[in-house]
């Protein structure tokens, strides 16, 4: 089969990474970047780490409004299918980059199969959950990572062609984790002793576009007595500079901000560190793999898994909730084997391979 997968962002370059290169082995793939991500340490930086082949289409479209980045997706995404005519189209997670590829193969009539389909923040005015619900209901082929999404999915009348599948990124993160032990120096580059930091991250628009809830959240992370580790998105250093925030974070004794980093510095400092402040989907699941406690910034998650566990806590925005997870949040519960068995990749190119006909009912693995 000929199989177009859609990458854009650096969530997908990792995901896509573990899907890749087992598909190559069996089937003709294309990868098409849309360039929505396009700063080396966003983009070509995982592509070097994660061995993900060069894609073959690169439609540079860069950032700007949701509509007219989406809509510029589409036009180079129809031009790559009409030309290459492939057997399915591939899209992972609920970026503009996944709508964009899933919309514009539908209306060609190419099959669309889904990666990372069905988790839910029931909140639409959150862009990635509608990328995520008109993905899935355009969708042939969902890949489920949770059972939790298989029902999301189910109470949306989606039960053809779901497959629970566990999740793709603890592939990466098993597969990785050893990796960075081996490579990455970043610990002694940033004078960090495991367990002694807290590490964050911040990039989702109500956090960083709304001025008020990114001022409460760096007066929360400038109240905190431990050493906190920022990698800032660069949404988040436009905002931080746009509201004055950016300086005094910067001359904070208890801050290090620092540039995105690569996959293997972050899984690093993921599973070294005390405690992690997010509002990252990828990073809540990475925490959680590394039975380090996430205190997410964000009033609501896809991952609830991680909660009812009692491994992650929802804060979002406020200072006053902030300050006391960090102080105060300490699970010690024990962890379920929710996300699969780290084979999801291997997993998901053999339900793509099959040419089983997508039946009536719920394909559960
Ligand atoms: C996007 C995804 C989000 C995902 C995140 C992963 C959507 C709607 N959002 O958010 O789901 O969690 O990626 O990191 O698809 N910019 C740069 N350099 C780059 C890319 C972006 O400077 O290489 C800046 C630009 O100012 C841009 C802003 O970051 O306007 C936001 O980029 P964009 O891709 O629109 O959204 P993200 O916040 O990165
Ligand atoms: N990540 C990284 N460098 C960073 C921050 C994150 O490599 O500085 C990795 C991390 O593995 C995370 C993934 O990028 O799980 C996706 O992160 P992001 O927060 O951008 O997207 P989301 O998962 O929220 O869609």
């Amino acid at each position: 089969m000929k199989i177009v997968s859609i990458v854009g962002a650096r969530p997908q370059f990792i995901k896509a990474a573990m899907v890749s290169k087992q598909l190559r082995e069996i089937h003709e793939e294309i990868l098409v970047h849309t360039g929505q991500h396009y700063d080396k340490d966003l983009s070509d930086i995982f592509f070097q780490e994660l061995s993900l082949p060069n894609p073959e289409y690169n439609l540079g479209v860069g950032s700007m409004s949701h509509a007219s980045q989406t809509a510029r997706m589409m036009m180079g995404i129809e031009e790559v299918l009409v030309g290459e005519k492939p057997d399915w189209i591939l899209v992972y997670g609920d970026t503009n980059s996944t709508i964009g590829g899933a919309l514009t193969a539908a209306k060609l009539n190419i099959p669309v199969a889904h990666v990372e389909a069905g988790p839910r923040m029931y909140d639409r005015s959150i862009p990635e959950e509608v990328n995520r619900i008109i993905t899935d209901h355009i969708s042939t082929l969902l890949f489920a990572p949770t059972q939790i999404s298989v029902d999301n999915l189910r109470k949306e009348g989606i039960e053809d062609g779901v497959f629970l599948t566990g999740d793709v990124m603890l592939d990466s993160f098993r597969k990785f984790s050893r990796v960075a032990e081996q490579k990455s120096t970043i610990l002694d580059e940033l004078g960090l002793q495991s367990k002694g930091y807290l590490l964050a991250t911040v990039h989702r628009a109500r956090n960083t576009d709304i001025e008020e809830n990114l001022r409460s959240i760096v007066e929360a992370f400038l109240s905190c007595d431990e050493t906190i580790v920022f990698s800032v998105h660069p949404r988040t250093d436009k905002c931080l500079k746009k509201y004055g925030l950016f300086e005094t974070l910067f001359r904070a004794p208890n801050l290090v901000l620092i540039s995105p980093l690569g996959y293997l510095d972050s899984l690093m400092l993921t599973r070294n560190a005390h405690k992690i402040l997010t509002d990252s989907g990828g990073l809540q699941k990475e925490a959680y793999f590394s039975k380090v406690p996430c205190i997410t910034l964000d009033e609501s998650t896809g991952w609830p898994e991680t909660l009812e566990d009692g491994w992650n806590i929802l804060v979002g925005s406020n200072q006053d909730k902030i300050v006391a997870a960090v102080n105060d949040f300490s699970p010690q519960g024990k962890q379920r084997n929710v996300f699969g068995d780290g084979e999801t990749g291997k997993i998901i190119v053999e339900v793509l391979s099959n040419d089983m006909p997508i039946s009536n009912t719920l394909n559960l693995i």
